[in-house]
């Protein structure tokens, strides 16, 4: 496990996920039962862009840094928090934000040193639960939540050559517990073929209702460049097509290189 999420903190792949995840929990939120957020690969949590690892590369200069210079309406909510939370909120610290007394945020992470800060990050939160868990075990012991309502977010490191097929695998075993759980999976985008091979898989598992928002920074041609990235949605809530569009539009305004093949998509894969 090489992987270390706090060199990429706040880079575009993270902007646009984290955008879109808060969309996500706020719409789910529109009912008033508990639910369950789930996030299998979860980080640290938070990260520190002043200082340590996210400035040796520098990524979130060209990804947070440029929203909150200028920030879009359509992008507020999430803005809003990372201003509110201090160090840049990784996916575990936005869910923790938004959760209501009802809601439960369950976060996996194999990493010892990764889980520890996660774990010292929400000591005494009840609300919350830390496991040391491989996220693909997580999906079939953790899921469906007693609350049958939940977002389950799965965003892997992408180091291992087969990650985009344990992905689909993941997906299929984690709807097959839970059928009515709303599930978004972060993939990077570096040149087309594992995609369309991803996206044909989901086709063909026989899953209704999956939409794939992306967004490419270029065409996606080099294979060795992280040119893009996307978020596949299971259940996608109600307006998520739409919002994404503005969403991911005002993403592409401010982070976008203007090369040739920049642009975004927000896709039906399959039919509720
Ligand atoms: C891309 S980072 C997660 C970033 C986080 N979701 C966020 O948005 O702030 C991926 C994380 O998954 C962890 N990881 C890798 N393989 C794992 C596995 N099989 N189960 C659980 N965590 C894993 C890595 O240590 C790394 O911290």
């Amino acid at each position: 496990m090489n992987y270390r999420h706090a060199f990429h903190a706040g880079n575009f792949g993270d902007c646009v996920k984290h955008a879109l995840l808060v969309w996500l929990i706020r719409a789910l939120q529109r009912k008033p039962g508990g639910m369950l957020v789930l996030d299998t690969h979860a980080g640290i949590g938070r990260y520190d862009l002043d200082a340590g690892p996210a400035t040796r590369t520098g990524e979130f200069s060209a990804g947070i840094l440029r929203l909150l210079a200028d920030p879009a309406e359509p992008l507020s909510d999430y803005l809003d928090l990372v201003r509110e939370l201090g160090l840049y909120p990784g996916s575990p610290a936005l869910a923790r934000a938004l959760l209501r007394p009802q809601d439960r945020l369950a976060c996996c992470e194999l990493h010892p040193e990764d889980v520890a800060a996660l774990r010292s990050t929400f000591a005494g939160e009840p609300q919350v639960a830390v496991h040391r868990r491989d996220a693909w075990e997580a999906l079939g012991a953790l899921l469906p939540p007693p609350e049958r309502r939940g977002l389950v977010l799965i965003d892997p490191p992408y180091e291992a050559t087969d990650e985009f097929s344990r992905l689909a695998d993941g997906l299929r075993l984690g709807h097959a517990r839970f059928a009515t759980g709303v599930f978004a999976a972060w993939y990077p985008i570096k040149h087309r073929a594992p995609v369309r091979a991803f996206h044909a898989a989901l086709r063909e598992s026989g899953i209704r209702d999956i939409v794939a928002a992306e967004l490419w920074l270029r065409a996606p041609l080099d294979a060795a460049r992280l040119n893009g990235c996307g978020l596949l949605v299971i259940n996608p809530p109600y307006r998520f097509e739409a919002d994404a569009a503005v969403m991911l539009a005002a993403l592409l305004e401010r982070l976008g290189t203007r090369e040739a093949g920049e642009g975004f998509s927000v896709e039906r894969l399959a039919d509720e």
